[in-house]
């Protein structure tokens, strides 16, 4: 992508809050940058709303210390927040990622707590509050994305009070005997309900969310709807609203909009001869194997990549599959890499499947293709469409899109794909083999079950999971979420 014109940002009537933006600047060894799309599903969702409302998109470009001025790209105002090298060590790999991160995924590692990384996440969601709050037009609705700006709904609605505010947690809301070790557990809940909608994955997030407001705050919740009294919000401000038990109060909606993809154009994809051809060269590169497994995470610890490994390893060793047979491929993409946990996970994990291949290969075949790497779409297609086996072992994963990609791609309604509980797409997938990772010998039982099913039970299992994720797909999604908002904002 070239360097796009900049443009005058002007005022929105709907406005796009991300950590990330939709395009991320990326810095070449020779000192040149250049502008990346990163297509993720979120992008493709928005999309058509963004064109059809003049819509705008504000984050960060994903390097520090850059200042830039708004621009457009694909008829997105794309509205750069910059973050100094402080801040992406404090806001973003701090807070976001070695606090709030492992806390709400069930501390499967320690959570830090750090003042200053808190100090430095209240500062920075400002920063994005005002970016939205300086594009917003009068009544515009406003979209904030994810964990990294919980306290962005407060903010806004503090200086734009016309404004409709909608939250999506992308990942999982913890239980409140998790949830409550926050020092900032408060001051998160009371930056959360500045919106007036506030989406979760799964029943059980809004739930743990719902509850953490009543022990922390004391509110009145019923189903879905929390009441917030106004004058904890503008103490002394008469207001007309709704009166409960002679108190003034804003109803907040707390939902579950669990998350998907464009299922469609990954079927595109799998449709085209390259793809198709990609995928018949991979098989073949990997020496024909009877079966192919396949696993594709960022290498993050809550993906559970060392259970899975475990399990496979087992299985060579028991000698239930054999080398000759049966091919994991692993894909582990970079992520987050200037954080202690993920330095330790790549060294764990690498050894393992170090230990394995010397374990098991032979001069012909190695038992782990290991990538640590990111692919485009068109390879990951065609990964999908040479996998025989998908593997989504995550310990805790708000939703997990790799599985709902892996269905959308069977478009020869084959594969056999083995889920975790503990990700939120097994509320959904219900037809995959669901597993509980910790459960090693269960892990085995289903890696051999997926790896021997007869043809006509992987068909009748994918059918129904391809139906779930064409009949839910990412516009469903963002259309139920922006359905609710908008109603929100007429009532
Ligand atoms: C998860 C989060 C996203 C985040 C992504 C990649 O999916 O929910 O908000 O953008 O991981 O992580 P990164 O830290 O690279 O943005």
């Amino acid at each position: 992508m070239t360097d796009p014109a900049q443009v005058d940002s002007g005022k929105h009537s709907f406005v796009v809050v991300s950590n990330r933006l939709p395009v991320d600047r990326v810095a070449e060894p020779d000192g040149t940058a250049h502008w990346k799309h990163s297509p993720g599903g979120l992008v493709t969702a928005l999309e058509p709303v963004m064109k059809r409302n003049d819509g705008a998109w504000v984050g960060w470009a994903g390097l520090a210390d850059l200042e830039l001025e708004p621009f457009e790209s694909d008829g997105i105002h794309i509205v750069p927040v910059a973050l100094t090298q402080a801040d992406v060590e404090e806001y973003y790999e701090g807070f976001s990622n070695d606090t709030l991160w492992p806390l709400y995924h069930d501390v499967i590692a320690p959570p830090t707590y750090h003042r200053e990384w808190w100090e430095s996440y209240v500062s920075v969601n400002r920063r994005f509050a005002d970016a939205a709050a300086a594009i917003s037009e009068v009544g515009a609705v406003v979209w904030v994305q994810d964990y990294q700006l919980q306290l962005v709904p407060k903010m806004l609605r503090e200086v734009r009070p016309d404004l409709t505010i909608g939250f999506f947690n992308h990942i999982p809301f913890p239980p409140y005997g998790i949830y409550s070790q926050l020092p900032w557990r408060t001051q998160i809940i009371e930056g959360l309900l500045g919106a007036d909608v506030i989406g979760f994955q799964r029943l059980a997030d809004a739930n743990n969310f719902t509850r953490a407001v009543r022990r922390l705050k004391g509110y009145n919740t019923k189903g879905t709807q929390v009441d917030v009294p106004l004058v904890d919000e503008s103490p002394g401000v008469r207001v007309h609203a709704p009166l409960k038990g002679g108190k003034p109060y804003r109803s907040v909606v707390a939902k579950q909009f669990p998350i998907s993809i464009d299922a469609q154009s990954y079927a595109d994809l799998a449709q085209t001869p390259s793809v198709q051809a990609r995928a018949r060269q991979i098989r073949e590169e990997l020496g024909d194997p009877k079966c192919i497994v396949l696993g594709v995470d960022r290498l993050d610890y809550t993906k559970g990549i060392g259970h899975r490994l475990k399990a496979f390893g087992e299985l060579l060793n028991d000698g239930r599959i054999s080398v000759e047979d049966v091919t994991l491929v692993q894909v582990a993409s970079p992520s987050r890499e200037r954080v202690t946990a993920y330095m330790s996970l790549r060294d764990e994990i690498e050894l393992m499947v170090g230990r394995i291949n010397g374990d098991h290969a032979t001069m012909a075949h190695v038992p782990i293709s290991y990538h640590h790497t990111s692919y485009g779409r068109e390879e990951m297609v065609a990964l999908y469409l040479a996998a025989d086996v998908m593997l989504v072992t995550a310990l805790r994963d708000g939703m997990n899109l790799v599985a709902k990609e892996y269905a959308a791609s069977r478009i020869d309604d084959d594969g056999v794909l083995i889920l975790s509980e503990f990700a939120g797409a097994s509320d959904e997938l219900k037809r995959a083999l669901l597993i509980n990772p910790h459960d090693i010998d269960g892990l085995k039982a289903a890696i051999v079950r997926a790896v021997t099913m007869p043809k006509t039970e992987r068909r009748a299992r994918m059918r129904s999971l391809r139906k779930r994720v064409f009949e839910y797909d990412v516009v469903t999604w963002s259309s139920a979420f922006l359905d609710e908002l908008t109603a929100k904002a007429d009532g």
